[in-house]
């Protein structure tokens, strides 16, 4: 899609497209005949099926290159996927220092951590020196270069650098600016933000924890990751509008705003509270009366069907031998046999979902007290045997050794030059025509002289130029190292 690609994909271009008036014309001028739609017209301008066999055809993003200019993980996440559906991702970074987490959370000295190469992976790294007039200039070619530029500086970072939209606009009209902030426009705009902040301001720790205790985070990255998802969202929509519209746009997805889309049934509930009590949250059948906004509703299951968290065989050492259990309505009879309670099928205290609400609390202790019979392993193969839903409580080892999860590409073992190898996880969206292939995160400006020379066109005397600059390389006297 950027500027390398024109030739090969204006040849490629069905003629189609020119002859729409034509047809609607046709259409018009012989009585009977349907009017060609928009849409049909659109689909007639698609290149023919291709004849590859299913997998062979590319990836769904190769000919999207993207200027990533993002760091820590909200950012890299985002990006990180986008590479594996094959976009090319110049990750720029700077001159000795890089991205910090390179240097965060190390296990292996000297080498960069796992923090960095699990949420870098399939880029290329440059090094530019943002703040450096050579590098600038390097910047704006990488502009004029690519289709998607994507940053989560704090706010204000990347106009300070220059990049504003206008700047950027100019050079590059397609261009597509996708950003992650902490926050909206509003009161809390120039608030820098990590992780947790999101969780507290989106209001999933709010709602999460139990009613007793403090409100709690969660240990999946709803703030970061979880925006980096709904940007890459944001990213391939606007490139697909680009191809109707011819040009760029700005995207921003603020962590606030992903964490509460990820926390909607919690703003649901807090609606529903006007109308009365959430009957299925335990702390209804506990009698304990609702407050004015949602309370932490520990492991109820936050859906029509109730849920808890139950102790499995070995729980007294074993922190994580617990299932999910849920009492599905059309399956209750199966669970009333299993636990050996078959009279709750027919007794009227048990029998109907909104007798059982008050009494939820009974019931998963008894069932509790089956499910303590048995590992958590077990308790999944004889539940499923009846269709009960249930999940056992997996610890991260027993995920990293899962051997369906490495099966399908979602658990990848990678090579590192100076790490070795480590487990990342892989592209958790599976497509039948676009297979990714995960690759190792790349070395600290590991790519700069190929990308100058190859994407840039900067000839070896320029590059060695540009070199002696100081654009590329770590100033002389090293900044106070930040990733140490
Ligand atoms: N060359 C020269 N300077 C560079 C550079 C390069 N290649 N890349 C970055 N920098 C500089 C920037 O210009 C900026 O300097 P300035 O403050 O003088 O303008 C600085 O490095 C980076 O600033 P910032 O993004 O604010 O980093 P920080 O470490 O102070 O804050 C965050 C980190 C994550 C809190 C902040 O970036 C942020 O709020 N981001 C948006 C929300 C977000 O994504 N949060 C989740 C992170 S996982």
């Amino acid at each position: 899609m950027a500027t390398r690609n024109k030739a090969k994909a204006m040849k490629s271009r069905p003629k189609a497209a020119g002859k729409r008036p034509v047809a609607k014309k046709t259409a018009k001028s012989q009585p009977g005949r349907k009017v060609v739609s928009k849409r049909a017209a659109a689909a007639s301008a698609l290149p023919k099926p291709s004849s590859k066999p299913w997998g062979q055809a590319g990836r769904a993003l190769d000919g999207v290159r993207i200027l990533d200019f993002t760091h820590v993980q909200a950012g890299p996440t985002c990006t990180q996927l986008l590479a594996y559906m094959g976009a090319d991702c110049i990750k720029v970074e700077r001159p000795g220092a890089g991205d910090i987490t390179r240097g965060q959370l190390r296990d292996v000295k000297g080498a960069d951590s796992l923090y960095f190469t699990m949420l870098n992976g399939n880029k290329r790294s440059i090094t530019i020196d943002s703040k450096h007039p050579k590098g600038r200039e390097i910047l704006d070619r990488l502009i004029k270069h690519c289709d998607v530029l994507v940053e989560n500086f704090g706010p204000g970072t990347l106009d300070r650098m220059g990049l504003t939209w206008e700047h950027v606009n100019k050079l590059n009209p397609r261009m597509i600016v996708a950003s992650v902030k902490g926050f909206g426009p509003g009161p809390y705009e120039d608030c820098k933000v990590y992780e947790n902040v999101a969780q507290c301001a989106g209001g999933a720790a709010s709602t999460t924890g139990f009613r007793e205790g403090p409100p709690l985070v969660t240990g999946a990255q709803i703030g970061d990751s979880g925006t980096g998802l709904h940007l890459a969202f944001g990213i391939v929509s606007a490139l697909y509008q680009r191809m109707r519209t011819g040009r760029g746009q700005r995207v921003l997805c603020a962590m606030q705003d992903g964490v509460l889309n990820l926390a909607r049934v919690k703003l649901r509930d807090q609606q529903r509270l006007k109308h009365g009590p959430l009957t299925e949250y335990s702390q209804h059948g506990e009698g304990v009366p609702f407050g004015q906004a949602v309370p932490r509703a520990g492991n109820d299951s936050g859906g029509g069907q109730p849920g808890w968290i139950l102790k499995c065989k070995g729980w007294e050492t074993d922190p994580d031998a617990y299932t999910y259990f849920i009492t599905q309505a059309p399956i209750w009879g199966a669970i009333c046999d299993l636990i050996g309670k078959p009279d709750w099928k027919t007794d009227p205290d048990y029998a109907t979902p909104p007798a059982r609400l008050p009494r939820l609390k009974h019931i998963f202790a008894t069932i509790e007290a089956w499910t303590k019979t048995k590992t958590k392993f077990e308790v999944m193969e004889i539940c499923n045997g009846h269709d009960i839903p249930v999940g056992p409580i997996l610890s991260m080892k027993e995920i990293a050794e899962e051997k369906s999860l490495r099966d399908t590409g979602t658990v990848v073992e990678v090579d590192h030059p100076t790490r070795g190898k480590y487990l990342t996880v892989g592209n958790p969206v599976k497509m039948s025509d676009s297979i990714t292939e995960v690759k190792r995160a790349p070395l600290l400006g590991e790519h700069t002289e190929e990308v100058l020379g190859k994407v840039l066109g900067y000839t070896a005397k320029e590059i060695a130029e540009i070199k002696a600059s100081g654009a590329i390389t770590p100033p002389e006297k090293p900044a106070k190292a930040e990733a140490a």
